[in-house]
């Protein structure tokens, strides 16, 4: 048998109440906040993310799927979302129609890590980007989405990190600072970071070598040598969580493994997730529009992971929608029950979640109705001799376990009846 790809897992029809619920719960919130949807190609040139990401980084350097095409131009999967939204706000000059423009996206995005809980190689992030914009304001708003989807979902106890990885006038002197320290720990460190002490030492913070960890433990940090701007622009954003009455912590070790960003970085850790607790992250990137070719523009945004939001929320309603099932008594009516099935269904109301089935091919009543069972109906509309002749129907309730015989005619404003309890 032909299995699934290590790390991409199947959503099976049992479990996909729940991500609808979650994405129609967070698209509504984005609307709240007037962020609009933007959807971009799974696949990408392979230039984009390199230049974007960054060549130094996990993401570009060990985990991108990567192949030649049958044009011999070297494409990528998606391994997140910002590049490509970057990619197309200049592509379709998006700035142009607003001076802040907000976006919102939901998809599968690819990474070859090794696969464990809350972490595959296919996975789907919903992330928000706000271009155009370098108040403080734009980032307690991007944060206070973040919080917002925490809070709705009561995700087992969230921690909400903070920190501002600095700009271009802080970042040079710092990276030297922090290259000269590398320097005198080389020995302790493993081949990759040895590398990265020229190419780009703020990496080393990604490494998962626990000797490398104990060297950074002791090395200077970002947050302590932020230029003037860079810190008042956190301590704008700090004031302003507080007014939102949003609680943080300071996490000065927080630099992301990505290289484009600028200022803030956030992260949102959660329970019930073991070592993958980030479920969402994000900051501030205001050179990346115009690395990527575009005007200078601000920006920030954060992603989070669907799966594991859904696996440290405690608060998803699982709603499934209304089964009615059709049995024909007799296997002479099943062309009926089906005909009937279609008048239901086009009768209905498209915007309800009623789902019809009729129940062809059942070899006794008794199968069928343990059919309907199984599909955990909560009506099974019965059509026998009787029923044809007075072209009505025998409608059973299976909660109740009442029936009553209703004409064919009334049968959908009855039942809509019954579900709105009117
Ligand atoms: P990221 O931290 O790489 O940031 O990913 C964001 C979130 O995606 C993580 O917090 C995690 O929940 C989820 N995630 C990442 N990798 C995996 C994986 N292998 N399996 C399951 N879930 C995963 C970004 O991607 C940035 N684009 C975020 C951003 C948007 N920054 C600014 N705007």
């Amino acid at each position: 048998m032909i299995q699934s790809l290590k790390g991409m897992p199947d959503i099976l029809p049992k479990d996909i109440h729940r991500w609808h619920e979650v994405e129609s719960t967070l698209k509504n919130l984005f609307t709240l906040y007037s962020y609009e949807e933007i959807r971009t190609p799974l696949l990408e040139s392979t230039d984009l993310f390199s230049r974007s990401v960054g060549t130094g980084t996990d993401i570009v350097e060990k985990e991108m799927y990567t192949f030649v095409d049958r044009n011999g131009d070297s494409i990528s999967l998606r391994p997140e979302g910002t590049a490509s939204v970057v990619r197309a706000y200049n592509q379709h000059h998006l700035g142009h129609s607003a001076s802040l423009v907000r976006l919102y996206y939901m998809g599968p995005m690819f990474r070859h890590e090794r696969p464990q809980k809350g972490r595959y190689r296919q996975f789907f992030q919903v992330g928000i980007e706000a271009l155009g914009k370098s108040n403080s304001e734009v980032d307690a708003e991007v944060i206070n989405i973040l919080y917002d989807i925490g809070l709705h979902f009561k995700l087992e106890s969230p921690i909400l990190q903070i920190n501002s990885v600095g700009d271009y006038v802080c970042r040079t002197p710092y990276q030297n600072l922090l290259s000269q320290f590398l320097v005198t720990h080389q020995e302790a460190l493993c081949e990759t970071c040895q590398k990265r002490i020229t190419t780009n030492p703020m990496r080393v913070f990604d490494c998962k070598n626990s000797t490398c960890q104990e060297v950074i433990l002791a090395a200077p940090l970002i947050f302590d040598h932020l230029c003037k701007d860079c810190l008042s622009h956190f301590e704008i954003l700090t004031k302003q969580l507080d007014l939102l009455k949003i609680p943080y912590v300071l996490n000065k070790q927080i630099v992301r493994g990505l290289d484009y960003y600028t200022r803030t970085a956030f992260e949102m850790t959660a329970g019930g997730l073991g070592s993958q607790n980030a479920v969402g992250a994000g900051g501030r990137y205001d050179l990346l529009v115009e690395q990527c070719g575009g005007e200078p523009t601000p920006a920030v945004g954060f992603a989070l992971g669907m799966e594991r939001l859904l696996l440290s929320a405690t608060n998803i309603s699982d709603h499934k929608p209304i089964q009615i099932c059709i049995l024909p008594l007799q296997g002479e009516y099943e062309s009926k029950a089906s005909l009937l099935a279609q008048k239901l269904r086009s009768e209905l109301p498209k915007d309800r979640q009623i789902s019809i089935a009729s129940l062809v091919g059942t070899k006794s009543i008794k199968a069928g109705m343990r059919q309907a069972n199984k599909m955990s109906a909560r009506y099974v509309i019965l059509l026998g001799e009787n029923e044809v002749k007075n072209k009505s129907a025998t409608l059973k309730n299976m909660t109740t376990h009442g029936q009553q015989e209703i004409e064919q005619t009334k049968l959908v404003s009855f039942i809509l009846g019954e579900i709105d309890g009117k």
